[in-house]
């Protein structure tokens, strides 16, 4: 059985997070999700994620090709995570190129960058709602 993790937030999950879970699913028979805690988000990167922890892992739960979700609670734990779930492919977005490259060396896992797909993000999400007509009208109806 061909083991695949990545690792992300998957804040507000949308259709690029689908895109990069089927990817990487369809690269191997198991796929092991390495979900950022809240703690780990705002203590690591200033991101104070829209949905808990417990709700981000239920929602990757219910998607059909992720088989495990557990949780990432620091940026070293990755080593340990391979050898624990005896991974065989280490996938994460191309917006993190060459910076697990590492991992190749310390594992027996290959690490491959999928690319992302274009023109979605949950930063963009946020952005576009705070400027949409529709959020605007609701703000003065209720000013
Ligand atoms: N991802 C992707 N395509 C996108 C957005 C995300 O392939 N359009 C991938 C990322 O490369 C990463 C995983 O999905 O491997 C989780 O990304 P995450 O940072 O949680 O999502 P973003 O939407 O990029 O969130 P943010 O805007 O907060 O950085």
């Amino acid at each position: 059985m061909k083991r695949v993790i990545t690792y992300g937030t998957f804040d507000m999950l949308h259709y690029g997070h689908i895109n990069l879970l089927r990817r990487a699913k369809e690269r191997g028979d198991y796929l092991i999700v390495a979900l950022s805690t809240d703690e780990f988000n705002w203590n690591s990167k200033q991101k104070k994620t829209y949905f808990s922890f417990e709700k981000r892992k239920q929602l990757l739960e219910a998607i059909r090709y992720v088989d495990l979700v557990i949780p990432e609670e620091g940026w070293e734990q990755k080593v340990n995570d391979i050898k624990l779930y005896q991974v065989d492919e280490f996938v994460m977005g191309d917006d993190w190129k060459g910076q697990f490259d590492y991992l190749a060396d310390e594992t027996d896992a290959e690490v491959v960058y999928l690319e992302r797909t274009p023109e979605i993000s949950t930063t963009q999400i946020k952005r576009d709602l705070n400027h949409s007509d529709l959020v605007t009208e609701h703000k003065s109806e209720i000013s």
